[in-house]
């Protein structure tokens, strides 16, 4: 296999960790491209369930994923020119994604459009396998995370601020789901590579998070 030389950042971690916000943070200061790929299982979860394709058909799901047109424009995100950046970010997509994230089939058909996005000068990718399978030849890997106490925590000041209704106690319990099926899935289960950094963000604001993301990241990259 040839050598890439556009570098890459992989930044992986479970649920509402800060992962997507640090990692467009770094990708922002260092001017790079940055790839949500938890964003594509999540067109993939919204496309299905417009089509009435039930979440659980890997087969049908794997099937239609060539036929949707995905663009990333200026931060907002569109399927088949529709804008559904805010459509994909509901806790069902969520639930969704990471269902229609479990099926080898779908993993298999979003990997060369994850590659696609490795574009000089660089790129910032964030998800669950960044480091382990779509780019193991990251020049950093940070496996970033927080207790799922704190990201609960995270999670519903969110939607309070967004004056929506929350309950803490079902975001902490939608996490832990998550977590366990994103963790204990045959392909792909989200965990630290051997060779990742560990972030603990438990304790620290976005701007700490950020900041020790970037120690980690090699002068000659920055
Ligand atoms: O925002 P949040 O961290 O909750 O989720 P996300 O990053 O948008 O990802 C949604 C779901 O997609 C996750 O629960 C994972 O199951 C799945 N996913 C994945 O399997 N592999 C990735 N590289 C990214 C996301």
């Amino acid at each position: 296999m040839s050598i890439n030389p556009i570098p890459v950042i992989a930044i992986d971690g479970p649920s509402a960790s800060g992962k997507g916000t640090v990692a467009q943070l770094v990708a922002e200061k260092l001017g790079y491209h940055y790839l949500d790929s938890g964003a594509l299982y999540r067109i993939i979860a919204l496309a299905a369930f417009e089509q009435n394709v039930d979440w659980q058909a890997e087969q049908a799901i794997a099937t239609l994923i060539p036929q949707l047109n995905i663009k990333f424009e200026h931060g907002e995100i569109y399927l088949n020119d529709s804008n559904v950046s805010e459509k994909i970010r509901t806790e069902q997509m969520g639930q969704g994604a990471s269902k229609v994230a479990a099926h080898p089939l779908v993993r298999l058909a979003l990997v060369d459009l994850q590659h696609s996005f490795r574009k000089a000068p660089g790129l910032v990718a964030d998800g669950r396998d960044m480091a382990t399978v779509i780019f193991p030849d990251a020049k950093t890997k940070i496996f970033l995370t927080a207790s799922a106490e704190v990201r609960a925590e995270r999670r519903y000041k969110q939607l309070i601020n967004k004056g929506l209704e929350a309950d803490y106690q079902a975001i902490l319990k939608d996490l832990q789901d998550r977590d366990a099926r994103d963790s204990q899935r045959s392909v792909a289960p989200l965990q630290q590579a051997h060779d990742a950094s560990l972030l603990e963000t438990s304790q620290l604001n976005i701007e700490e998070a950020v900041n020790s993301a970037l120690q980690a990241i090699p002068a000659n990259l920055q």
